[in-house]
């Protein structure tokens, strides 16, 4: 077997050396955590037969879990004894072998065929419900098996982080890692991480430094990473479109569609006092023209007849109706869909590659003056609607169709083109602007 010096930073160490039944890492953003798992796992596969678990409360498809990870850090070492499969990777020396499942999936029959695994590795546990986590540490049962957890700290209390973290035992290492631990942070990460401490100390704090927020940090979402989204930055994107309706109730309001594809919102369409048909109309010629994956729209008024005449003509497929105020898809952590979809424009502006909004100043007022709060059950609650419009002097209907957008998840396998890798000059900006000027979606 070809032999390798592993790129491991030393904070992480016990993790191959030490028995622990749980090893727990936690951190901001880009400590080395998921590398420095996936290398140890490795390595470890390779000194004696191991079934190895990669869980995550949700995997759709294989590409949202650690799988690629794994193989390309098998590609990068060139340990040609692993073999890479669409759906698992096998040693085939040591007969090791990885698997990879979401836990929301597994139920009592399915969680069987964890029984035998030797190391359970949770990437992305603050995600982690504690149904899941309550399933699956009985069965992770085999003499000397251990769980492996790797996570960026949402709230104070994450359920995994409640249950394993907050009050760690003898039996359990853990250890918290930032991007400054980590030997191998690309310069890139930390200019921006460095640009966030000076920017927006709070979400440096979270996104960082892996402190959870904590109900002082009132606003929902932070007015920079607006600011920031604002600025022009990606060419086009092979996403796929979906576009959020928020549907008028009163008077003043305005009836608005979002168009959304991935990290690129191109735009808001917006209309005043339209009847249920003349919105349907409106809703048709906009799903001909675009060709939409989906369209979620609001049924909680008026929208409901408006979905109805959609049906009727036959875009079934397309269209979803979302009731602000029913249950949040995850219910343990949301106090409703509302709050949901506004976190997650909030998630959406964090990540990376950077997004991108169209610039208008009514959104900008819309999405920095929702103040959040916690409900009895620690759940994610935004402040009254009521409210929202007292301070705004109107409804939001940019930002909510903004969240509709996010109702649900789309399958989103494109890639944002940037602007010369997200730097460019202004004349290389003029120049494309132009090009691409008839090709608005
Ligand atoms: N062992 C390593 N060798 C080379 N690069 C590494 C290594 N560990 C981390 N990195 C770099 O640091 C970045 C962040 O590491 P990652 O494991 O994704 O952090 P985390 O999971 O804590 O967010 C990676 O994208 C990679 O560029
Ligand atoms: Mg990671």
């Amino acid at each position: 077997m070809k032999k390798i010096t592993a790129k491991i930073p030393e904070v992480f160490a016990p993790l191959m050396l030490k028995k622990y039944r749980i090893k727990f890492c936690y951190g901001g953003r880009a400590g080395g955590k998921s590398y420095a798992f996936a290398d140890s796992l490795l390595i470890l596969g390779r000194k004696q037969k191991l079934l190895i678990a990669c869980l995550r409360e949700i995997q759709d498809s294989i590409k949202d879990s650690v799988h690629k990870l794994l193989a390309d850090r098998i590609a990068f070492y060139g340990l040609n004894d692993y073999k890479v499969y669409e759906d698992r990777i096998d040693n085939l020396i040591t007969g090791t072998r990885f698997i990879f499942k979401g836990l929301r999936e597994q139920d009592s029959q399915k969680i069987k065929s964890l029984e035998g695994v030797d190391i359970a590795w949770i990437e992305e546990a603050q995600t982690i419900s504690k149904k899941s986590w309550e399933i699956l540490e009985p069965t992770i049962r085999k003499d000397g098996s251990e769980i492996w957890i790797s996570m960026n700290r949402l709230y104070e209390n994450d359920p995994l982080w409640v249950a394993v973290a907050a009050n760690p035992d003898k039996r359990t290492w853990i250890k918290r890692v930032n991007y400054c631990d980590n030997p191998f942070c690309p310069q890139e990460m930390i200019y921006l991480a460095e640009k966030c401490r000076r920017e927006n100390p709070e979400s440096y704090q979270h996104i960082w430094m892996g402190a959870p927020m904590t109900e002082a940090d009132e606003r929902l979402i932070n007015a920079s990473a607006v600011r920031k989204a604002f600025e022009f930055k990606i060419a086009s994107t092979t996403s796929p479109l979906v576009i959020g309706l928020d549907i008028a109730r009163f008077g003043s309001d305005k009836t608005t569609f979002c168009f959304r594809k991935g990290r690129l919102c191109s735009k808001f369409l917006s209309y005043q006092k339209q009847n249920n048909v003349e919105v349907a109309n409106i809703a048709t010629n906009i799903i001909q023209e675009y060709r939409p994956m989906r369209m979620f729209m609001d049924i909680g008024g008026q929208g409901a007849g408006v979905y109805d005449i959609l049906k009727d003509r036959g875009f079934g497929e397309i269209i979803r109706g979302i009731y602000f105020g029913e249950k949040a898809l995850k219910a343990d952590r949301y106090f409703n869909r509302r709050a949901e979809m506004w976190d997650k424009i909030n998630r959406w502006l964090e990540e990376l590659p950077p997004p991108q909004l169209p610039h208008n100043e009514d959104l900008f007022d819309e999405l920095v003056s929702v103040n959040k709060k916690f409900d009895a059950k620690g759940r994610l609650q935004l402040e009254d609607k009521e409210e929202i419009k007292k301070k705004l002097g109107r409804s939001p209907d940019l930002a909510d169709a903004l969240a509709l957008t996010f109702a649900e998840p789309v399958y989103d396998y494109g890639v944002p083109k940037l602007y010369g890798n997200g730097r460019i000059s202004a004349e290389e900006l003029f120049n494309s602007a132009n090009k691409n000027s008839s090709t608005d979606w």
